[in-house]
């Protein structure tokens, strides 16, 4: 009995593993796998009582001086830091440092965790929802660079 038992609960790890590793290679959901990061690690500076972006840009050192960045708490105000209108500054501002020019982190990467470990997981997290993890501009994103951004507008 014991031995069923222990066999069952091997096979069912292994289930297990099989489908989240699925999940984590596979499409990464707004719903159930960013917002839950962006609340824990994002909201208190970026909720809904921080202005939207254009209301942002016009006192941003005023915002910053009280530590509140642009408004992304909803799935438009978010995606509009991917996309357009401000393409490429989830980013630029995430990226752990392999894609700056720099070489340095983005500034808010610090943000994604308390250890290097836990960043690396957020970090992938968006890099999957995302898809096309490119840092340009609007400017200077191409019609395909554009098209390899998954998120959906
Ligand atoms: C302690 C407060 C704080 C936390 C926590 C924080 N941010 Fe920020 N963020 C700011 C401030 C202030 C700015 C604006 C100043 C600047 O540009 O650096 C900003 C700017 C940004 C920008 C650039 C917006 C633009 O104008 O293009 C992005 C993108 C961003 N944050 C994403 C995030 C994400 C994603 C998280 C969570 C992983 C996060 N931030 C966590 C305070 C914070």
């Amino acid at each position: 009995m014991r031995k069923k038992q222990s066999v069952f609960f091997i096979l069912a790890a292994a289930v297990f593993m099989a489908v989240s590793l699925n999940a984590y290679a596979g499409d990464v959901e707004y719903e159930t796998q960013i917002k839950p990061v962006f609340e824990q690690k994002c909201i208190k500076c970026h909720g809904s009582d921080s202005p939207e972006l254009p209301e942002f840009e016009k006192d941003k050192k005023g915002y910053k001086d009280k530590l509140k960045g642009p408004r992304m708490d909803t799935y438009t105000t978010m995606i509009s830091f991917v996309g357009w209108p401000d393409t490429g500054a989830i980013m630029r501002r995430l990226d752990d440092g392999k894609n700056t020019k720099d070489g340095k982190p983005g500034n808010m990467y610090q943000n994604l965790g308390d250890t290097e470990e836990e960043r690396q997981k957020n970090l992938a997290l968006f890099k999957g929802w995302v898809g096309n993890w490119t840092l340009k501009r609007w400017k200077e994103i191409s019609k395909e660079e554009l098209d390899g951004i998954k998120v959906r507008y």
